[in-house]
């Protein structure tokens, strides 16, 4: 709802053109800004079409009077402030018009004084309303902001919409729609807080249609279009755009079935700011998601380098990072560390390309000196990665993914926990498929035979806990789990 402006606007509805023109001469020499409806019928499709601070109206009237109109502007909950006008033989009607919802009264004949005196009395409570209204709906607005900031995915942001859409609207339904790239409505999300479980059927064409407006539509039964609805048609529906990059991405659809409950225009506002907070949300998830795939494209390009220099070890970093995924489920451990893990495993002999590889590759055992050759690779690996950013969190892991759990590894002869948790998890997988894959010197070993290694170095060469937790997930023989 705005604040009301400078001028405050006042809609005069009374029968008698007289009291009419004699209330609009005056209050506009008063600087009010008047409008005038000649009964309750068209005072109410002005009230609809525009804001007024004050609705100053008579009671007897032909068509709508002025209790009808109280009711009406009641059931719609129009941000206005209504004042009664009537003669002195009607002043109980005049006190159930207040009981009714009226702010005040005033008996006719009328002096101007008591007039402007009334009315400046509401055009403050008025303002007051206002102000509270729109902190209050500015301070739930930036709790949902905030609440949007946390999530990580579009559907939690969908939740805070219905959620936040629920408390402001009271609605009876509420659905959030995807708008395909064929233009066509896939619902997302529902949710019926109505008595009856039956939603309202659209027409999939006229809905289509609805959802290329790039602002929110306010709809109610008897101006909806021909055919809009084919069952379970409701009092009243909101529609509003969720766009995102300046596109229309989803669609937010809100009913109420309730006559008497239908929304108002602050209230397709307040859904229109709650949709636009929605789409620039989603529009930073998509920016994270898309970099996310940028660094998993990046990571695979880098794993392919190393592939592309030694054929033995093609799906080797692959089926590595596939095992440590696994260890890590066994573990327990977070999804954003399994997830380090998983990198620096798809990484982690990229080293291998600044050593002159094809030396090593020979059937032969490796010379003292090829081997300290090779033994370089996690450090020539950590100097590749290091000028990159993003890469920093998984450098550790694969500079120390030949450490050996007693002390005895390379380059740092770590030990124990001082050795990274991912590093030891690498070196499990890594020792695993090296065992299990078929390499210039020797032919590939049975899973039985390599489990049997695994145990017999559980303890010195590896970390007994990330061997039990491989156990756990492979089994002991293959085919075990
Ligand atoms: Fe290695």
């Amino acid at each position: 709802m705005a604040i009301a402006t400078k001028k405050p606007r006042i809609l005069i509805v009374d029968d008698e053109p007289v009291i009419r023109d004699i209330l609009t001469e005056f209050l506009s020499l008063e600087g009010y800004d008047i409008d005038t409806a000649q009964d309750g019928l068209e005072a109410r499709d002005k009230i609809l079409s525009g804001a007024y601070t004050v609705v100053l109206s008579d009671l007897k009237m032909p068509n709508l009077d002025g209790m009808q109109l109280l009711q009406f502007i009641n059931d719609r909950r129009i941000p206005t402030i209504p004042i009664i006008m009537t003669g002195y033989g009607t002043i109980e009607t005049a006190i159930e018009a207040m009981k009714a919802g009226a702010y005040d009264y005033i008996l006719k004949p009328f002096k101007m004084e008591d007039i402007i005196r009334i009315l400046d009395r509401a055009i403050e409570k008025y303002n007051l309303i206002s102000e509270n209204i729109q902190l209050r709906e500015a301070l739930s607005l930036y709790h949902m902001s905030e609440e949007m900031s946390s999530k990580n995915t579009p559907e939690g942001i969908f939740d805070l919409v219905l959620n936040a859409i629920s408390e402001a609207l009271s609605p009876d339904i509420l659905e959030i729609y995807e708008i395909q790239k064929d233009r066509s409505l896939k619902i997302l999300k529902r949710k019926n807080l109505s008595s009856d479980d039956s939603y309202p059927k659209l027409d999939p064409e006229r809905l289509r249609f609805i959802a290329t407006s790039s602002t929110a539509t306010l709809l109610e039964d008897g101006n909806y279009p021909e055919g809009l609805f084919i069952e379970n048609k409701p009092a009243c529906a909101l529609f509003a755009p969720i766009k995102v990059n300046g596109t229309n991405q989803y669609l937010i659809a809100i009913y109420s079935l309730r006559t008497n409950q239908v929304f108002t225009e602050g209230q397709r506002k307040t859904v229109l700011t709650i949709a636009d907070r929605a789409g620039a949300h989603i529009e930073n998830i998509q920016l994270v998601m898309r970099m996310q795939n940028t660094f998993s494209e990046t990571i695979q390009g880098f794993a392919m380098a190393i592939e592309a220099k030694d054929r033995y070890t093609i799906g080797h970093s692959e089926r590595v990072a596939r095992i440590a995924l696994e260890i890590c489920r066994g573990l327990g451990l977070s999804e954003d560390e399994t997830g380090r893990i998983f990198q620096a495993a798809l990484l982690h002999d990229i080293g291998k390309i600044g050593i002159r590889y094809e030396e090593l590759n020979k059937p032969e055992k490796l010379t003292p000196k090829e081997y300290e050759m090779f033994k370089l690779h996690p450090v020539i690996g950590k100097k590749i990665l290091q000028p990159i950013t993003f890469l920093q969190d998984i450098l550790p892991l694969i500079y120390h993914h030949h450490e050996q759990y007693d002390g005895s590894g390379y380059p740092d002869g770590l030990r124990g926990e001082e050795i990274p948790l991912g590093a030891r998890i690498l070196a499990v997988a890594d020792t695993y498929d090296a065992m299990t894959s078929d390499r210039p010197y020797r032919p590939a070993l049975s899973h039985e035979v390599a489990i049997e290694e695994l145990k017999r170095c559980s303890g010195t060469q590896f970390d007994p806990k990330i061997v039990n937790a491989f156990i756990k997930m492979f089994g002991e023989k293959k085919g075990d789990k």
